[in-house]
């Protein structure tokens, strides 16, 4: 009992007292930052830096050892500069938030939900260890971007809600999130699946399919987006022939008997509520089988990445549809990327690492009992610009934009607190703060009422279950003439219209899968001729029925009746 006592405060942090003073101290080990720089304020960010992580066996005898993540994620990577290049601008500007410097520190949540935890209790307790002179409870931080998955979020969330330190991610869609009771210090600047979820199952009835396939990520992302699509596309009278979940960790067999569950089926459309990872291996699998013409519906995870949407994978991907997240131009963050190397902060181990992996080259002489093939020195002077990865293509920036547009809510609300505006005194007894003494909860309370615009013309605002408004566009993957897949938004949908109007097509041709002219069919059974009728299939969905002909009497003269018509 004492020694598991030890092991779980190592992780929250203890507090004692020391002679006459109250010393608060943490347990173990202290984790450090990937990226910081000290300010007034300080927003944390916790981001998918590395994609592998080694989970340690635990012993409660020991403490817990530190966890160790690899093989870096260049898409984080862009993400987590981007909040750097976000709080530059901010701490730059002469009208938000003016004389006040801000910080950040920003950890690496491994896309795992135990370092998540870890990454959390360290952006709440900070890294010192010895946490002033009292214990004032006082956070380290004022506001968390991130994580980049529903998981790391809803864990990261759980943790700081007690606390009231907002957390806002820039990606976490699950709809369990919106829960006021549950998150009550969560906001997000990407819409909930509760109107992703509800648009794809208008979009497949919008084209007549009513027998699909279902691909999920086995995860909070996954299976909440599936089952809210079931939910919609049941009540749309679509049905599913089969349900599959997949991780992208999961053994190439598993991922195999997926793809063969895909290949013999009899539906033509496959909707995948994939994330990117899953995504990637699965298509991998499915070019390994040639699973070629389905066509393929699309979750806003990867509907437009570049990564997937190669001259290889259009054999089985071309003519897919999906909504994604409207892209935006950031000016300046481009420059600000090619900027970023270890001749920034030479110290910094992750700058090194990036470095590393983009040039494929070492800093440290390459040891002689090292397997592996041998690289060549970095020498830090490489060019970033003659590079094209994840982490310097701004061609379609979607998901940046959206840590762009949490870090300045973030601003915007500690402006406003600062500045005695809106909030929770309005009209009444205003609540402000002084710069020295900002707590994580009136920067929560002064985040609810945000309203701006951004410098891009879009306007900034969370409602009551801090959501923004969902809109999405619709893009089919398409060839431009010199082959390249490109992503040609055919439709928007604006889940705050009217129903019935939410969903709008813009006119602009449709590529389809297998016959690019055509648009595929995918049906159980094909309706029923005049003079016939359907007749349900016993264990067979509804969309699946045979057609009998009317008893004499009865008369059918539309196509597709169900019940009949006596004359
Ligand atoms: C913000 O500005 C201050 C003063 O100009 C500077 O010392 C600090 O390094 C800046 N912080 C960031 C994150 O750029
Ligand atoms: C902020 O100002 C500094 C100093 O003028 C400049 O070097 C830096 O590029 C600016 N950063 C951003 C993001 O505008
Ligand atoms: C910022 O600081 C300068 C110098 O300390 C001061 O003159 C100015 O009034 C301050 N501006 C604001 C908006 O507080
Ligand atoms: C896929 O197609 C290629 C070329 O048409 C062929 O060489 C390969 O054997 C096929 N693979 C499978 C698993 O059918
Ligand atoms: C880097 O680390 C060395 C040794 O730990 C230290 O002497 C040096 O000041 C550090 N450099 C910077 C830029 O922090
Ligand atoms: C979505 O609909 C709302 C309400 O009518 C409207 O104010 C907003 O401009 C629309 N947004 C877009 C991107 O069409
Ligand atoms: C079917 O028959 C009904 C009743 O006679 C008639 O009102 C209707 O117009 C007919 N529909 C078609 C498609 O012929």
């Amino acid at each position: 009992m004492q020694l598991l006592w030890v092991v779980v405060m190592g992780v929250l942090g203890a507090f004692w007292a020391e002679g006459e003073e109250a010393l608060c101290r943490i347990l173990g080990r202290p984790e450090f930052p990937m990226l910081s720089k000290e300010g007034d304020v300080t927003i944390g960010g916790a981001f998918t830096i590395h994609t592998e992580i080694s989970e340690p066996p635990l012993s409660f005898t020991d403490t817990p050892p530190p966890l160790i993540c690899s093989s870096m994620n260049l898409i984080d990577f862009q993400l987590a500069q981007t909040m750097i290049f976000a709080i530059e601008e901010i701490n730059n500007s002469s009208s938000l938030l003016p004389n006040i410097s801000l910080g950040y520190r920003i950890y690496d949540s491994c896309g795992s939900t135990l370092s998540s935890m870890r990454a959390v209790m360290a952006l709440m307790n900070g890294q010192e260890r010895t946490v002033g002179k009292t214990c004032s409870g006082q956070s380290a931080v004022h506001a968390i971007i991130g994580a980049s998955d529903s998981s790391s979020t809803i864990v990261m969330s759980r943790s700081t809600g007690a606390f009231q330190i907002p957390v806002i991610s820039h990606l976490a869609t699950c709809a369990c999130l919106s829960n006021r009771k549950e998150f009550p210090s969560f906001f997000r600047t990407i819409p909930s699946d509760f109107y992703q979820s509800r648009a794809l199952a208008q979009l497949v009835k919008y084209f007549g399919w009513t027998w699909v396939g279902a691909v999920r990520s086995d995860n909070a992302y996954g299976n909440n987006g599936m089952a809210t699509f079931m939910e919609a596309a049941s009540l749309e009278d679509v049905c599913i022939e089969y349900s599959e979940a997949i991780l992208w960790n999961n053994p190439r067999e598993q991922i195999a008997r997926v793809v063969e569950v895909i290949s013999r089926a009899s539906s033509k459309v496959v909707v995948a509520f994939l994330s990117q990872l899953e995504m990637a291996v699965l298509l991998e699998e499915a070019l390994a089988q040639n699973l070629t013409g389905l066509q393929w519906v699309g979750s806003e995870s990867w509907t437009a990445i570049d990564r997937l949407a190669t001259r290889r994978s259009s054999a089985v991907l071309s003519g897919t549809l999906g909504f994604t997240i409207s892209k935006s131009k950031i000016p300046g963050l481009r420059e600000f990327l090619l900027r970023v190397g270890p001749a920034q902060d030479p110290n910094n181990t992750l700058l090194r690492e990036f470095w590393e992996t983009t040039f494929s080259c070492r800093f440290s002489p390459q040891q002689e009992k090292d397997s592996g093939p041998r690289q060549r020195q970095c020498s830090g002077s490489e060019r970033l610009e003659e590079i094209s990865n994840p982490f310097t293509d701004t061609s379609e920036l979607r998901f940046s934009n959206n840590v762009y547009k949490a870090v300045y809510a973030v601003a915007h609300s500690i402006h406003d607190l600062l500045t005695c505006r809106h909030g929770e005194g309005q009209g009444g007894n205003r609540n402000c703060a002084h710069r020295d003494s900002i707590e994580p909860g009136q920067v929560l309370r002064y985040l609810r009422d945000v309203n701006f615009i951004m410098k891009s013309g879009e306007r900034m605002y969370f409602d009551e279950n801090g959501d923004p408004t969902a809109i999405y566009e619709l893009v089919n993957w398409q060839r431009d003439q010199a082959g390249e897949t490109v992503f040609v938004t055919v439709g928007n949908y604006n889940a705050s219209l009217p129903k019935g109007d939410q969903f709008a097509m813009n006119g602009i041709q449709i590529v389809w899968a297998g016959n690019p002219l055509k648009r595929p069919r995918s049906v159980c059974s094909d309706s029923c001729l005049p003079g016939y009728r359907q007749a349900e299939i016993k264990g067979m969905p509804v969309c699946c029925f045979s057609c009998i002909p009317c008893a004499a009497g009865e008369i059918s003269n539309l196509t597709g009746e169900t019940t009949d018509t006596t004359a």
